[in-house]
């Protein structure tokens, strides 16, 4: 047995370079969502292990804490068009990658370790060439070790601006980070983030709950009878939240960061909204009165759990004598994201089932090539195997392949995908490069489609959504990051 080390080593000295699975027929052009006289903003990014007093004061301080930039949930922020040059060096002691969760890079840049670059080894830099051609609420994380990596912290944000936002006139902005920390409370040391029984069922949940990365939840003073924008993501690896607000005047605005004819919560089953790890929305919430508070709930937990609250203050930044007024959801720009031609779509159907049958396997890769030997270095390929799309799983521990491609996709061409869960826990799933209409739920029967990148599948139920396919090499996984380690992952190939 070649011990890890010594494959680390080897791929380090074999550099970080871009690939794509060449074994596999035409490779896709990398096309980039921008002109080239976009204005261009260069930014350094890196990642280092940090200690945290994740605890709170007075407790055991958390060593080996991973943040971009020295900034726990770091947030970018740049106007809608603009190109971010990203220097990005990696300065922790493992492989890593940059993934732009939900932004329309070029597939090169998606930082998909194997299939569209090289795992980047500690020491080393890797540039990613970031346009920015829809305004919303984003982020980015490592799509190598996402269950170590992920699980310690490491996950920016990433707000794209729209200037033709500032005429809604919030008059203010929250963000609300729903990341779990799993840790030994008596000594403030990571537990191990995966384990075979969470990984083969709903996941290994944290051991204490956070908003913000504080295990105290945040109160917020905001300007009273004033207009509140929450940007609420679920950064977690495994828990999906049940997001809903203690206050009638509440509406999405946004999911995934598209806007949306805007969605009361009044008006949604039980008032809530179901997120899954990487889900985002907007809310627009409208404040109460002086010394007034809106809280703000997980209410999928037997208790409800408090993840904000909201104060309403008389504070410079509000309107002087303001009184309440009947709510108005603000509805933002229209999304300008590609749309699908529903009628003439191509139907693709997915199972997304566990890995007890047999599974479709590719060709095994020759041991002596690139991917091969990216694919066994990296951390980036789980240790086991309980998980699949119909009947192909990613590879996993010893198992050296890269599965064929789900599909291969036109370029251009619109697509119906039908994605039935026939397990028995909840799966969040994502489609790298694009974003999709949901057309329609097996069990959610009255909300209106809508625009997103990760949609929630439910045990038995069959989830449609519709895109049109952007050139590239592109993997659709469950966000679950266990289960995605764990097989629940594939690709599709757009040329
Ligand atoms: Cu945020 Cu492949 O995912
Ligand atoms: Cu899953």
């Amino acid at each position: 047995m070649i011990s890890r080390r010594a494959l680390l080593a080897g791929a380090a000295a074999a550099g970080a370079v871009g690939f794509a699975p060449s074994a596999l027929g035409r490779v896709p052009a990398s096309v980039d969502t921008l002109p080239k006289s976009a204005p261009v903003r260069r930014l350094a990014l890196s990642a280092a292990e940090m200690e945290m007093p994740l605890l709170g004061p007075g407790k055991p301080v958390t060593k080996g804490f991973c943040a971009y930039n020295g900034t726990p949930f770091l947030t970018l922020r740049a106007p809608v068009g603009t190109r971010l040059m990203v220097d990005f060096e990696n300065r922790l002691p493992d492989l890593t990658t940059v993934h732009w969760h939900g932004v329309r890079v070029p597939y090169l840049s998606d930082g998909v370790s194997p299939i569209t670059q090289a795992p980047i080894p500690a020491g080393s830099t890797f540039t990613y060439n970031v346009p920015l051609p829809d305004p919303g609420f984003y982020f980015f994380h490592p799509h190598c070790d996402e269950t170590g990596q992920v699980g310690r912290g490491l996950v920016g944000l990433l707000v794209v601006d729209d200037p033709a936002e500032a005429k809604l006139g919030f008059d203010a902005e929250h963000f609300i980070v729903v990341k779990d920390w799993r840790l030994d409370e008596k000594d403030g040391r990571w537990l191990e983030m995966f384990t075979d029984e969470g990984a083969s069922t709903a996941g290994t949940f944290g051991t204490v709950r956070a908003t913000n990365g504080s295990i105290v939840p945040p109160r917020v003073e905001a300007p009273a009878y004033g207009d509140v924008r929450l940007r609420v993501i679920v950064a977690d690896s495994t828990r999906t939240i049940d997001f809903g607000c203690e206050t009638e005047d509440a509406a999405i605005i946004a999911i995934d960061g598209q806007a949306l004819t805007p969605l009361p919560f009044s008006k949604l089953p039980n008032e809530i909204w179901r997120m899954g790890p990487a889900m985002r929305i907007d809310v627009h919430v409208r404040m109460p009165g002086p010394g007034e508070e809106v809280k703000v709930y997980d209410y999928r937990t037997a208790e409800p759990y408090l993840l904000t609250t909201l104060v309403g203050v008389d504070a410079p930044g509000s309107k002087p004598g303001r009184k309440k007024t009947a709510f108005r959801p603000k509805a933002l720009p229209p999304a300008k994201v590609p749309l699908p031609d529903v009628k003439r779509a191509s139907r693709i159907d997915y199972l997304v089932q566990t890995a007890a049958g047999p599974i479709v396997s590719g060709d095994p890769l020759p041991p002596d090539d690139p991917l091969a030997k990216a694919l066994i270095a990296s951390a980036c390929v789980g240790s086991k195997t309980f998980w699949a799309i119909n009947r192909n799983s990613w590879g996993a521990g010893a198992d050296l392949r890269l599965p064929p491609p789900l599909a291969t996709l036109k370029d251009g061409a619109s697509y119906v995908v039908s994605i039935t869960n026939v397990t028995k826990h909840v799966h969040p799933m994502h489609l790298h490069g694009h974003v999709f209409r949901v057309l329609s739920s097996s069990k959610k029967k009255d909300i209106p489609p809508y625009l997103a990148d990760t949609v929630m599948t439910e045990p038995n139920e069959t989830v449609e959504i519709a895109f049109r396919a952007t050139s590239g090499d592109w993997v659709f996984h469950c966000h679950i990051l266990e289960h995605m380690d764990s097989g629940l992952m594939g690709w599709i190939r757009v040329v």
